[in-house]
């Protein structure tokens, strides 16, 4: 392997100006539905997070983001609030959440939580007191009423098409107005421009602040202002022009955000769910007034392949530099694809609009890539996110039937969209049957059913095995906490067109061979750790691993 340095990004150094644990924070994203069911009720709640804190704490994660707990008719899993300052009955209560919130932070792990500023549930306070109330009145100022179009205002208002597929707006049941809802029609639109929603979220931010949580991820980040027009998307829109994504008077809102984080003595985490193309527009939100950290869904859609792995982390670290904001580097989540799965295609990006059933899958090959993937993440600058299941190398699960299947995804798009309920199934933590720990014996079915072939993939079977991607993400995370690369930048490794190699430091290389030939290891170098066993001194296809002193003797410490 040919060792010749590039121009280093000068990520890490300046970082070190702004130290702040969220810079290269591990972030476990908890979905409580699914992650432990302590009273039996076949749902996941507060009280299973907390008996599973040490596994946590021993995964070595930074920090919790859990997904929404507050009540709500889970029209959505969640996304659907009608209540911002309390829990959900389902998962526990409000002293339960404050307890866990607290226990985390005695064991290390600071919490983060989940915060939908774009749209409440349609049971929410305002949005029925909206409903009642006549057309034109102060309530339904909060939200998007229009009058339709067409004769009897049979018409939406206008074209807007919802995410969840259909019509962006659903009429009243009196047949009167038409309200906009970006999502599902139980997840009405709140009217940013209306003073009461701004100072609603922001108290509810110290609400939560206030309980300890030591940041709050934003959901669907992009969407909240609207056109006050309401005009119809245009192919030929320019930045910032788009009807209901990414318009500048965002900004504004996260800088007030931003200051009442900043007025904690231990400030408090913005980070955003910003799914947008083009970077330079992604990374504004990241300027050192806004948000600290956005996911990146770049490098979440890769396809497992050299080149467009290169250019998303190159794209990501050029973006992220010039506003001082860490990357962030996420393989998947609740709404995505599960890796083991989707690297197992022969098309491994992902994308909504492509997620179909019936995809020929080669699990196999895909595991090898998620560990791959894995390490690769883990070594690279920035805060990683690990998605619950992540760590056993859970699939997707595709075989449900359809009258199990509960995101709206699926309903609305009538079936084509197979929905994201395979990414959230249950996690398997022992035994060798359903519900395998996940509720205690004698439990109700569970919301959602485990596959009957996951004894290998519980905490329990995955523990005993040094070869599971449960000992993988141990070692990995264990050896990322001592940063064998101490705080030197990152620059590339020129390397053949099927390996992607970097630097971090003088004595640090992460290397990654997607080729079918296997690499040879440089003289010298010291094998850290490896996502899979290496062939007589050479990295086989799809596999990482970690190098200490690829410079060999004598070159160390320059
Ligand atoms: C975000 C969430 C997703 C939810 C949607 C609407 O994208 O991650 O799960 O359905 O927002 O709130």
């Amino acid at each position: 392997m040919e060792v010749v340095r590039e121009a280093a990004v000068e990520t890490e150094a300046r970082s070190e100006e702004q130290p702040g644990w969220w810079r290269n924070a591990v972030v476990y994203q908890v979905y409580v539905r699914s992650f432990a069911d302590a009273n039996g009720d076949g749902i996941g709640d507060l009280a299973g997070v907390l008996e599973h804190l040490p596994y946590l704490r021993d995964l070595g994660v930074d920090a919790l983001w859990f997904n929404p707990w507050y009540p709500s008719p889970m029209a959505d899993s969640g996304y659907d609030i009608s209540d911002y300052r309390s829990i959900d009955p389902n998962f526990g209560t409000l002293a339960e959440a404050e307890h866990l919130i607290a226990e985390a932070s005695r064991l290390g792990i600071r919490t983060i939580v989940d915060i939908v500023p774009n749209h409440v549930s349609d049971q929410h306070p305002w949005f029925q007191a909206a409903v009642d109330s006549a057309l034109g009145s102060p309530e339904r100022e909060r939200f998007w009423f229009r009058p339709g179009t067409g004769p009897g205002g049979d018409s939406p208002p206008n074209g807007w098409q919802s995410i969840f597929g259909g019509s962006a707006w659903t009429r009243t049941e009196d047949g009167g107005e038409w309200y906009l809802h970006l999502f599902a029609p139980e997840q009405p639109d709140l009217n940013w421009t209306h003073p009461d929603v701004a100072a609603e979220h922001e108290d509810v931010l110290r609400f939560w602040f206030d309980r300890g949580a030591a940041g709050v991820r934003i959901d669907s980040a992009a969407l909240l202002v609207k056109d006050p027009e309401l005009r119809e998307e245009r192919a030929d829109a320019g930045p910032g022009e788009h009807p209901f994504t990414d318009r500048d008077d965002l900004h504004e809102i996260y800088r007030r955000w931003r200051a009442i984080a900043d007025g904690y003595d231990d400030p408090r985490v913005l980070v955003g769910e910003v799914w947008l193309p083009d970077v330079d527009r992604f990374t504004r939100y990241l300027r050192p007034d806004e948000l600290h950290t956005a996911f990146n869904f770049d490098f979440l859609g890769s396809p497992w392949d050299a080149e467009r792995m290169r250019a998303s982390i190159e794209s990501s670290l050029a973006a992220h530099a010039p506003v001082d904001a860490p990357a962030t580097w996420v393989l998947s989540n609740h709404d995505v694809t599960r890796p083991v799965t989707r690297y197992g295609r022969a098309d491994s990006s992902f994308a909504f609009e492509s997620k179909r059933l019936g995809t020929p899958t080669d699990l196999a090959r895909g595991r090898r890539r998620a560990r791959a993937a894995a390490l690769l993440a883990m070594a690279l600058p920035g805060s990683m996110y690990i998605y619950q299941g992540e760590e056993l190398g859970l699939p997707e699960v595709e075989d449900i039937p359809a009258e199990r299947k509960q995101d709206p995804m699926w309903f609305r798009s009538g079936g084509v969209d197979p929905g994201r309920d395979g990414c959230r199934i249950p996690i398997p933590w022992s035994g060798t049957t359903p519900p395998y720990g996940f509720s205690p014996n004698g439990a109700e079915r569970s919301w959602l059913d485990q596959p009957g072939d996951w004894a290998p993939l519980t905490v329990e079977a995955e523990s005993d095995d040094p070869r599971s991607m449960l000992s993988l993400y141990r070692a990995g995370l264990r050896l990322r906490r001592e940063a064998p690369w101490g705080t030197g930048a990152f620059s590339w490794f020129p390397s053949g067109d099927e390996v992607l190699a970097f630097a971090r430091g003088e004595d640090f290389v992460c290397f990654v061979n997607f080729g079918p030939d296997p690499v040879p290891l440089p003289a010298g170098a010291e094998v850290l750790i490896a996502s899979d066993d290496l062939e007589g001194g050479a990295v086989p296809q799809d596999t990482t691993v970690w190098l200490l002193n690829p410079l060999g003797q004598g070159e160390k410490g320059r």
